[in-house]
């Protein structure tokens, strides 16, 4: 829904269960309720000061900076940026002194192999791969494209750019070859890091035959780098291609990490919105990383004994910041997995977490709802009693989930942290502290330290009173934000700052504060869906479906779906008046598959529906509103004489045969 189209938004639910922290859970933590208070009143007091000290506190510096934050290209703001530092030193050369034998990677692979990493190894190999990477051209600033499965070396590969100042983009393994060549060719790389297979769902998907598809149209591509992986059978270019055991080889595990500048871009991660084509969020190194460690601390807990395990696929912010860098910048031993939750059986998740004796397992509600659906005997059947900490992220969790994921995984024993944030706020924002916030289902709870985050009205005014829904913003800029993005300063403008003149970051979202202060995220203000957690525009799905020779138009809205959150409903006029129910299903199938061939199975329709055309208003707009309605079976109230074509109204709602 937009913004115009309705004056406040309506908060209806209510839910007040309130579970206070588990009374031992604060034993050997860090955050003490006088240190919480502390943060609190000093990010009130000297908001700057406030972010200097632990920026010199958590980060070690080569260059030490005497500037925090420049406001003067406002709403491009710099941070700590006379300051140089080298986020891999960050995270894996300040450990080897005191923890060079401890494990950095446990990794186990879909089909049960295990590989474990220590600090000094993990090093060795970043160093090795850094100099491959430098060995073939690859330099300070260039962009390189990851397009891994999850395996200790899609980590390896982020590490070595960030080594030698290069700029990475990782590319979720599930998107297809279009989506690639898209961001491959908006960051204009110069390399593209891949393998030959990985294995998900039981099968092996082949990664490097999806980029041999568009590598011939990315001119700016000189290498490509083929980790072997699934074994499976390749083809070659040769000259272009290398495999990265060849690449490594005889070269020295040691590289010295380059000084780069504090706002040096660390990454850029492609990420749809409500119009145009992905864009590609640009995060900086030192404000960043100084995020991901502050939020590993605060929100998660992390110590030294944690086996850390974040289900995220590095293809998601939530990979990069809560896998690749915060906790390895913590010293933390994390678990990564490289298959789907269901194989062999859903109990997976639950034998991993058993075999490896995680502590604190951080996934998404719609994991949580997939996996309650089988029951409780496959949880049941492992030992969790290790686990003492519980985080959800990605879209709201609704209190059944919650509740499952507290009683049946926690064994309500373990505090759930929902953690409200984006891939542009690069951490963290709205969370409970373990141990100190008391929690409620569905409530990502309080900003933290430093956060200052707010509910304003369309006039941008903060609402006036407790659970008035409005706009999600951010009054203060803060040091793991979005710097731009990648090549179009315009639009990061206008999407994040332009709705209340530059006065707040506005982040999409609409919520409402309860009389405690928790905040309740209601969802997006925008044409943005969420799947799976995983976000997707209306607009890109539908000008895919529209490039479809049999399709004349096309719209696309979300309905609630138990399991994925929001399911994808497409709403089809096709070319040519389609005979029968047979015909319709022959082309529903078909417009499927090209969704999922041109963006990937992600965005592939739940449901197809055909109609002779779309509601329109009489200057030919879409009435996404309506069809939106018509997808949830909501019943519609509102006067549609207005619209250009109101007889569409009735056939739309006529059930799909
Ligand atoms: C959008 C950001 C955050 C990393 C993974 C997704 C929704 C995220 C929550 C939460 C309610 C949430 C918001 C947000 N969202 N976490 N705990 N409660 N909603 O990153 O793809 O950038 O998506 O996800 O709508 O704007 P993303």
């Amino acid at each position: 829904m937009t913004h115009e189209s309705r004056d406040a938004i309506e908060s209806l639910f209510q839910e007040n269960r309130l579970f206070a922290p588990p009374q031992d859970f604060g034993r050997g933590s860090r955050m003490t309720p006088e240190l919480y208070r502390a943060l609190l009143a000093e990010a009130e007091s000297d908001y700057e000061g406030f972010w200097a000290r632990l920026a010199r506190a958590e980060l070690e510096w080569l260059t030490p900076f005497t500037r925090t934050l420049d406001a003067s290209g406002a709403p491009h703001y710099r941070w700590f940026d006379d300051g140089t530092l080298n986020v891999s030193a960050n995270c894996l050369d300040r450990h080897i002194a005191e923890r060079g034998a401890k494990p950095a990677i446990i990794f186990e692979g879909e089909p049960g192999d295990v590989r474990v990493l220590t600090y000094r190894e993990l090093l060795a190999e970043v160093s090795r791969f850094a100099n491959a990477l430098r060995a073939h051209g690859v330099k300070m600033g260039d962009r390189v494209i990851i397009y891994m499965p999850m395996v200790p070396e899609a980590v390896i590969a982020m590490q070595a750019c960030a080594r030698i100042g290069a700029i990475h983009s990782v590319v979720f393994g599930g998107f297809s070859s279009d989506s690639l060549k898209d961001r491959i060719t908006d960051a204009q790389a110069v390399a593209v890091i891949t393998a030959d297979g990985g294995h998900r769902g039981g099968r092996v998907i082949g990664l490097k035959a999806i980029c041999d598809k568009v590598l011939g149209d990315c001119p700016s591509v000189r290498t490509v780098f083929v980790l072997r992986r699934a074994g499976n059978e390749i083809s070659w270019q040769e000259g272009r291609d290398v495999w990265w055991h060849d690449a490594v080889a005889g070269l020295s595990d040691s590289c010295p990490p380059v000084a780069v500048g504090a706002e040096h871009p660390l990454y850029l991660l492609y990420t749809s919105g409500s119009t145009g084509r992905p864009k590609g969020i640009q995060h900086s190194s030192a404000g960043y990383l100084l995020g991901t460690i502050l939020t590993m601390r605060w929100v998660f807990d992390i110590r030294e004994d944690d086996v850390y395990w974040c289900t995220a696929d590095i293809g998601w912010v939530t990979g990069h910041s809560y896998v690749a860098y915060g906790p390895l910048a913590c010293g933390a031993t994390i678990l990564m997995y490289e298959g789907a939750p269901m194989i062999p059986d859903p109990g997976r998740f639950w034998r991993l977490c058993e075999r490896h004796g995680v502590t604190i397992f951080y996934t998404a509600p719609t994991a949580i709802r997939a996996l309650k659906k089988h029951g409780d005997d496959y949880p049941r059947a492992y030992n969790l009693d290790k686990l003492r900490l519980l985080g959800s992220v990605g879209e709201p969790i609704n209190p059944e989930a919650w509740m499952w994921f507290y009683r049946v995984i926690g064994q309500e024993r373990c505090p759930i942290v929902d953690t409200w944030w984006q891939t542009e706020t690069g951490v963290h924002m709205i969370a409970p502290i373990p141990g100190l916030t008391a929690t409620k289902p569905g409530s990502c709870t309080r900003p933290l330290p430093g956060i200052a985050a707010d509910v304003v009205d369309a006039a941008g005014e903060p609402v006036k009173a407790p659970d008035e829904g409005g706009f999600l913003v951010i009054k203060r800029p803060w040091p793991a934000m979005l710097r731009t993005i990648w090549g179009d300063a315009e639009r990061y403008r206008e999407t994040y700052w332009a709705r209340f003149e530059n006065r707040y970051y506005v982040s999409g979202d609409s919520a409402r504060r309860d009389a405690d202060g928790y905040f309740w995220v209601m969802g997006r203000v925008d044409d943005v869906l969420k799947v799976s957690g995983h976000r997707l525009g209306t607009m890109e799905i539908e000008s895919v479906l529209g490039a479809h020779p049999q399709v004349a138009e096309a719209a696309v809205v979300g309905r609630p779906d138990d399991v994925t959150g929001e399911a994808i409903c497409a709403f089809i006029v096709p070319r040519a008046a389609l005979a029968d129910s047979a015909a319709r299903s022959v082309l529903g199938s078909d417009l499927r598959r090209w969704v999922a061939d041109k963006i990937g199975p992600i965005a592939r329709p739940a449901e197809i529906r055909f109609a002779s055309n779309l509601p329109k208003t009489r200057s030919g707009k879409i009435m996404r509103r309506l069809l939106r309605a018509i997808a949830r079976h909501e019943t519609i109230d509102e006067d549609v004489s207005t619209l250009e074509n109101p007889d569409i109204v009735r056939e739309l709602k006529a059930p799909p045969e």
